[in-house]
């Protein structure tokens, strides 16, 4: 077998209330200005003031950058770098779903790194690591709050880039599910999808260990168990808290074992048409599974059972298109507003996206094209 890495921050608070302790340990670790990355809605919902005010208790100064877009652009990384900068300061912190982890693990990386973000595109381009970042997570989710992963777009390329970097890694990740229950059922249903395609893709990955194998197959079975509840009452204390472990299994899954063309391909429709990621994951999921039945069918078979069906791949692809009917999930790219005439130029920039060389099965150009259109 081949020697395997093992990334993951070092401390993951979870739990109601872990805010609070977080800022605890931020004080006790001596910060004394924080740059928070998030957006707007979490500035409107009072989140952003809240977590400042909790700061500003713990002598922590700090200077919101809300300027974050749903698919975070290298302009919103070049601005929030630009204030972090201008108020010289010693932490980031990033509050929200994947959109603010991303752009403050660009922010933190860039600012110590230099250069500019597109030059960290690919696999460990970093010589250092980042400023300390402190991930506080409101989604489940993307899991960015504990992974590697930072995903930008190029808006001059239209392309999603994917920087995978060890030195991205937060140094602290909050998941406060109290923080969570704010999620619309719409939000909601689209990044717990986007966490069963993770723990998916994980699990028939090329690269997956026994170790990220656990992860992956609790992960699917408290998704398939708690994300109907979690969309159908957001309230529900039971479901936010099961969902924010299981968003966490799945990211300990992928940050290890990668992930393959679902997240390849998904990419290119979040960076052409400015699309959900969590939704175009769910729609092209069971479609890629179909493809890498061909020679991952027992490891789909796993993910039936852990899906709560027959031991069978295709018992497997069918829970998932009934969990992403039951949640609302659209049925097709077409409803997205994805263009036929487009596919190709999709399917070769999917190509090059580093989250599909851990596929099981690699796939011609062409056969890229036919997962989407078989998607459509
Ligand atoms: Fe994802």
């Amino acid at each position: 077998m081949a020697i395997s890495a093992f990334f993951i921050p070092s401390v993951n608070l979870m739990g109601a209330g872990c805010l609070q302790q977080a800022v605890d340990s931020m004080q006790a670790q001596g910060f004394k200005r924080a740059l928070i990355v998030t957006d707007a809605g979490l500035v409107k919902t009072g989140l952003a003031q809240k977590v400042s005010t909790l700061l500003a208790n713990a002598d922590i100064q700090s200077v919101v950058f809300d300027g974050v877009h749903p698919n975070p652009t290298c302009a919103n990384v070049n601005a929030g770098l630009a204030l972090l900068q201008e108020k010289q300061c010693d932490v980031v912190i990033s509050l929200g779903g994947g959109s603010p982890h991303d752009c403050a693990k660009g922010i933190a990386l860039v600012a110590v790194n230099g250069g500019k973000i597109q030059d960290y595109e690919g696999v460990d381009k970093s010589a250092k690591p980042q400023l300390p970042l402190v991930a506080i997570n409101t989604t489940a989710g993307t899991a960015s709050e504990m992974t590697r992963f930072c995903i930008i777009t190029d808006e001059a390329r239209h392309i999603k880039m994917a920087i995978v970097d060890k030195h991205t890694t937060p140094i602290l990740s909050v998941n406060d599910p109290e923080t969570m229950a704010g999620m619309p059922p719409s939000l909601t249903a689209a990044t717990g999808m986007d966490a069963l395609t993770h723990a998916i893709e994980a699990y028939v990955s090329t690269i997956a260990t026994p170790i990220t194998d656990a992860c992956a197959l609790k992960a699917i079975s408290l998704i398939v168990a708690y994300l109907p509840r979690a969309v159908e009452n957001g309230q529900d204390m039971e479901a936010r808290e099961q969902m924010a472990y299981a968003q966490f299994l799945a990211g300990m899954a992928f940050n290890n074992a990668s992930l393959g063309y679902v997240h390849a391909m998904a990419h290119q429709l979040g960076g052409f048409y400015d699309l959900p990621h969590g939704v175009c994951n769910a729609v092209l999921l069971p479609h890629v599974q179909v493809f890498n039945s061909k020679v991952a069918a027992a490891r789909l078979a796993d993910v039936g059972v852990a899906l709560g069906v027959k031991a069978s791949a295709e018992e497997a692809i069918q829970a998932i298109r009934t969990l992403a009917a039951t949640v609302g999930i659209p049925a097709g790219l077409t409803q997205l507003g994805v263009k036929e005439q487009d596919i190709p130029v999709l399917a070769t920039n999917a190509l090059k996206d580093a989250c599909g060389f851990t596929n099981p099965l690699q796939a011609s150009h062409e056969e890229i094209c036919a997962i989407y259109r078989a998607a459509m």
